[in-house]
């Protein structure tokens, strides 16, 4: 089997230009749409991708919900919503970790092959982007390391600072 290091990708940019066959929403519960990559994804998807999203009835925080991508290049967007920042130790590290293997397993029931991750809760719900990464780093190693879709995970991060933090996490990763 390819190590990690052939199948975990770090990209810095926007996550609604890639080419891939889904690609994450770090979205609020009512998932109808809100700033940061969420505002993104809905512009660039265009107003079906709300109309499809309100019948869905919210997503819970740690849960992930799957819709078409419409006019993305993606062919799915899978909404999950993370954790706001309450300080630590209020089991939020725990909720975060689910969001990431939530939408692996939403990716793995629709065949994807690809999926791309913005840095889930470090915007504005303020997740600390180190710790959120070591989270997202490890959920994501460990899924891929039990085999099966997807086979590649991108992790998109908006600025270069962000890529920085993936870096030196997966280089963690692949000395432990
Ligand atoms: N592509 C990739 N990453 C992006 C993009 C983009 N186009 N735009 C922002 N980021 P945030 P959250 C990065 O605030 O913290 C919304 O209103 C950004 O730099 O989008 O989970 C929802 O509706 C940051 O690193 O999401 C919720 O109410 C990361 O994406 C709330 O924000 C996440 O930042 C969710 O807050």
């Amino acid at each position: 089997m390819a190590s990690l290091r052939d199948r975990i990708f770090i990209h810095i940019g926007d996550i609604t230009r890639l080419e891939v066959d889904a690609i994450v929403n770090a979205a609020n519960s009512s998932l109808l749409g809100g700033g940061g990559v969420d505002g993104a994804i809905h512009r660039a998807a265009g107003p079906e991708l709300v109309a499809e999203c309100r019948m869905l009835n919210g997503c819970k925080t740690g849960d992930a919900k799957l819709t078409r991508g419409y006019l993305l290049p993606a062919r799915y967007v899978i909404h999950t919503v993370g954790p706001v920042w309450q300080g630590g130790g209020k089991g939020g590290a725990g909720l975060l970790a689910s969001c990431y293997r939530r939408s692996l397993e939403l990716a793995r029931a629709h065949d994807c092959v690809t999926l791309a991750f913005p840095a889930i809760s470090t915007g504005i719900y303020r997740y600390p982007k180190d710790e959120a990464a070591a989270i997202a780093v490890d959920a994501v190693g460990d899924f891929l390391e039990a085999g099966g879709s997807p086979r590649m995970v991108t992790f998109c991060c908006f600025d270069d600072q962000t890529a920085g933090v993936y870096r030196r996490t997966l280089a963690g990763l692949e000395e432990g």
